[in-house]
């Protein structure tokens, strides 16, 4: 049966875990092919044991600009098309902004924010061929904010205000910008959550073990994508409350918060 998907090629970064790895997989299952981006090698082979030939591993590393503007072409010369760009790849923290060290804010910023730069500028004469899709996979934390994550939502913040100017400025090529802000999702995301001192904490939370599963979080980006959406939220009751109340009473929001110390 085909799809809207088949036959297009999609660039999905941070392919080798949780919702990348899902975004991947539903691609693939709609009948598109996947330029798998990520640096653990072994888990991407490992996805394409398990899917088959529509993924196509590629180890690097997104704050390399270098290895962003290999993937793209890669991702291109698979079919002399590039149909969708997919920045997903990101890390969190856990850290007081008066005690985390400076590299980690620059390390969330490289990942999350200036690697999206990368990808767009190769991906973006590709992208107008095909009036294709460039999606990010942001965070509802990219609207409001939570104790110990405050690089994370200035990371997150950065993109959708970036998404937002590229929306305006690509529209008219018929590139479709989609940002989606999930809640939290049952990934490996608090696993690999930096501490103050810049190490992984490599220690899970209830919040994100009791959060939405990857599937559903792709299978709506997807759907997303295909019927040109602007923004999604993907996320439970309690984060779509937050939303909410940052736009319409965010003093009552911050009342809320403050006593909250979100896992
Ligand atoms: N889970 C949640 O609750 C949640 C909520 C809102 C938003 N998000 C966002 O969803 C996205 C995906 O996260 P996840 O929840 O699926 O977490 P995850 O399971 O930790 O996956 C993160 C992915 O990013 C990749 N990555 C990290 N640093 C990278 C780098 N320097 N270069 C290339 N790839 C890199 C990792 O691959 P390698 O380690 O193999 O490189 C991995 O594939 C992130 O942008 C995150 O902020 C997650």
């Amino acid at each position: 049966m085909t799809s809207y998907f088949s036959g297009k090629v999609f660039l999905v970064t941070g392919a080798s875990s949780g919702i990348g790895r899902a975004l991947a997989c539903e691609l693939v299952d709609c009948g598109a092919e996947v330029l798998a981006m990520a640096r653990n090698l072994e888990r991407l082979e490992a996805l394409r044991e398990e899917k088959g030939l529509g993924i196509h591993p590629f180890q690097g590393d997104v704050t390399s600009s270098k290895a962003c503007r290999e993937a793209v072409e890669k991702a291109f010369c698979l079919h002399q098309r590039l149909d969708g760009l997919i920045h997903n790849a990101g890390v969190s923290m856990r850290g007081l902004a008066h005690e985390s060290r400076p590299d980690v804010f620059r390390s969330l910023m490289d990942v999350n924010f200036y690697a999206m730069i990368d990808l767009f500028q190769a991906a973006y004469p590709h992208l107008v061929a095909s009036k294709g899709h460039l999606a990010a996979i942001s965070s509802v934390m990219g609207r409001y904010a939570t104790h110990q994550r405050s690089g994370y939502c200035a990371s997150k913040h950065a993109i959708q205000g970036f998404m937002d100017s590229v929306r305006l400025e690509t529209m008219d090529k018929g590139i479709h910008t989609l940002v989606v802000s999930p809640g939290f999702v049952n990934t490996e995301v608090a696993k690999n959550a930096l501490g103050a001192d810049g190490q992984a904490l490599n220690k899970n939370s209830d919040s994100i073990i009791n959060g939405l599963s990857p599937n559903e979080v792709a299978k709506k980006t997807l759907r997303a994508m295909q019927h040109r959406k602007r923004d999604i939220y993907p996320a439970g009751a309690k984060e779509k409350l937050g939303l909410i109340l940052s736009r319409f009473a965010p003093g009552v929001l911050d009342r809320l918060l403050r006593n909250i110390r979100v896992t």
